[in-house]
C-alpha cells in the first residue's frame, strides 16, 4: 500500500484564497486594509528569509505589512518599545516577533508585552494558557500546529478518539499541537528525546506529527498501517545531484513511511505552505476582530 499524498500547497491556496476574499470585502466594505507588523532581530538568516516569506505573501494577498529590524545587540527595552508603539498603532492588526531571539533578550517578557488582540502568532503566554485549558480558547492559535490540524481536518482524517502520537515538545510546535488535538478530543502522547521506546508509542498511533528537528527519524517500521503522519521536520540532506548540494527532507523516512502510513504530508510541499497561511489567516482575524469592536 502506498500512502495518499496530503498537498499542503494545495491546502494553503485554499486558505490563502479564504483570506484573499476575507481581505477584499473588508476593503470594500469598509475601505479598512488589515496590517501585520514583522519584527526581527539580529541577522539569522533563516529568520531573515522566514520573515521575508511572509511580507511577500502579505502583499500578495492584499495585506499591509510593516517591516522592523534590530541588529544584534538590541535591547530589551529598544524591543518593548517598538511592541508598544506597534500596539497603539490602528494600522497594526498583527504583531509578529520571529523566533528564536538573540540569548541576551527576554523571549517571554517580549511575547508578553505583544496585545493579545494582535498576538497573530498566539505565542502570548495567555493564549497558549487558554490553549491549555479545558472550556477556554485561545484569541489565535499559533500558525505551524493550526496548519497540522487545517491539514489533517482537509484530509479527512477523524482527529476525535484517535491516538495521537507528537515527536517533540518545543513552545512553538511540540507542545501547542498537542493541546490543539486534546481540544479535538484525541487521546494525546507527547514523546521527546528521553521517551525510552520511541516506536512502541509510534505504532500505537492513528496520528503522527513528527517535529523533533531529527532528520529521516521516523521509518516505516515505527508505524501502525494506515496511520495518518504530518511530518514538521525541515533538514538538510547532502545530494550532489542538486546545485546547491543538498535538498530537504523532514522528520520522517518518507521513502519507507510511505509504504505503511495511510497518508503522509511530503517535505518541501506539505506543513511548510501552511505556517504562512495560517499567520495570514489569523492576521485577517486580527483585523475582523478590531473592525467589530469599532
Ligand atoms: N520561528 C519558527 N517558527 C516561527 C513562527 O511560527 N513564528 C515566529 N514568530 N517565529 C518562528
Amino acid at each position: 500500500m502506498t500512502a495518499e499524498i496530503i498537498d499542503g500547497k494545495k491546502i494553503a491556496e485554499k486558505v490563502r484564497e479564504e483570506v484573499r476574499q476575507g481581505v477584499a470585502k473588508m476593503k470594500e466594505e469598509t475601505g479598512y486594509v488589515p496590517g501585520l507588523a514583522t519584527v526581527r532581530v539580529g541577522e539569522d538568516p533563516a529568520s531573515a528569509t522566514y520573515v521575508r516569506m511572509k511580507q511577500r505573501m502579505c502583499e500578495t494577498l492584499g495585506i499591509n505589512s510593516f517591516g522592523h529590524t534590530f541588529p544584534e545587540d538590541a535591547t530589551q527595552e529598544e524591543v518593548e518599545t517598538l511592541v508598544s508603539e506597534l500596539n497603539a498603532n490602528p494600522s497594526v492588526n498583527g504583531i509578529l516577533v520571529q523566533l528564536p531571539l538573540p540569548g541576551h533578550l527576554d523571549e517571554e517578557a517580549i511575547l508578553n508585552s505583544i496585545d493579545l488582540a494582535k498576538d497573530v502568532d498566539g505565542f502570548h503566554p495567555v493564549n497558549i494558557g487558554r490553549l491549555a485549558m479545558k472550556g477556554r480558547d485561545p484569541l489565535f492559535i499559533p500558525c505551524t500546529p493550526y496548519g497540522c490540524i487545517r491539514l489533517l481536518e482537509e484530509s479527512g482524517v477523524q482527529i476525535s478518539g484517535a491516538e495521537a502520537v507528537i515527536v517533540g515538545r518545543s513552545n512553538i510546535v511540540g507542545l501547542p499541537v498537542a493541546m490543539l488535538l486534546q481540544k479535538a478530543n484525541a487521546t494525546v502522547t507527547i514523546c521527546h528525546s528521553r521517551t525510552k521506546d520511541l516506536a512502541e508509542h509510534t505504532r500505537n498511533a492513528d496520528i503522527v506529527i513528527a517535529a523533533i528537528g531529527r532528520r529521516e527519524m521516523i521509518t516505516g517500521d515505527m508505524l501502525k498501517p494506515g496511520a495518518a503522519v504530518i511530518d514538521v521536520g525541515i533538514n538538510q540532506k547532502e545530494d550532489a545531484s542538486r546545485k546547491r548540494g543538498y535538498r530537504l527532507v523532514g522528520d520522517v523516512d518518507f521513502e519507507s513511511a510511505k509504504e505503511v502510513a495511510g497518508k503522509i504530508t511530503p517535505v518541501p510541499g506539505g506543513v511548510g505552505p501552511m505556517t504562512i497561511a495560517m499567520l495570514m489567516a489569523n492576521t485577517l482575524r486580527a483585523a475582523q476582530i478590531a473592525q467589530d469592536e469599532n
